[in-house]
């Protein structure tokens, strides 16, 4: 699926659309804080139902804004009826290190038929047990990861390749993407997606040399016109 964006404004998911080169999105709270959204709970499912409707049938990642478990339970349904293409991210664990969260993971998955994309995940290990738990999509902070002074490819690595001796099919996604070696590091490493910010989509595809290179062939069909 190799890549989604990573964002919660509607004009960048048109334009990625667009250009055909993204296959989901992902949001979180303090995405949609960041990209403008108000309104409440109800303002984040509003555009939650837009973007789903944009990348329809690619997935879009809602979060819960709550970290009780009857909540989770109760709004991650609420969030997946607004469009079958919307999982639900739970985070692998509270604020305080609670640890009902994975509980949920699998209801959610086994009894109450909904998506789940574990997240906020600083580990191999953590996204081990989110698969195992019966997440769809393992997501894995793999800036975060470097940021602690640890090498998220060795994480990536190990996780896929234990999730494919043991025939687990949730799809690694590796979020918190900081440069634009990432995406082809984090992917040669084993992510099955990266989830990226628009700015370094846009930081992969324009290279000096060919502004360049495109400028001169310009420059040359001009004279050669009238030649
Ligand atoms: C991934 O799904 C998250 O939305 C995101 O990439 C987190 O990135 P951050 O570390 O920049 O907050």
């Amino acid at each position: 699926m190799a890549i989604f964006l990573d964002s919660g404004k509607l004009d960048e998911v048109k334009k990625y659309m667009a250009w055909g080169v993204i296959r989901g999105v992902t949001t979180n709270p303090t995405i949609f804080l960041k990209d403008g959204v108000t309104g409440g709970v109800e303002g984040m499912k509003a555009r939650a139902r837009e973007i789903a409707d944009i990348i329809y049938p690619y997935p879009l990642s809602l979060e819960v804004t709550s970290n009780y478990r009857q909540q989770m339970i109760e709004q991650a349904q609420e969030f997946a009826a607004i469009a079958d293409n919307i999982n639900i991210k739970i985070t692998v664990h509270g604020p305080k290190g609670e640890t009902e969260n994975l509980e949920v993971v699998h209801e959610l998955e086994t009894v109450h038929d909904v998506r789940v994309n574990c997240t906020a995940m600083m580990s191999a290990q953590q996204c081990l047990l989110a698969a195992l738990a019966g997440a769809s999509y393992v997501s894995l902070f793999g800036g975060r990861v470097n940021n602690m002074g640890y090498d998220s490819r060795q994480e990536i690595n190990r996780l896929r390749n234990v999730l494919d001796i043991q025939g687990l099919e949730a799809q690694i996604i590796i979020g918190s993407t900081r440069e634009v070696l990432n995406i082809f590091e984090w992917l040669e490493a084993g992510a099955h997606i990266v989830t990226v910010t628009p700015n370094l989509i846009q930081g992969m595809l324009v290279h000096p040399y060919t502004k360049e290179t495109v400028q001169m062939f310009l420059d040359d069909a001009k004279k050669c016109e009238q030649c």
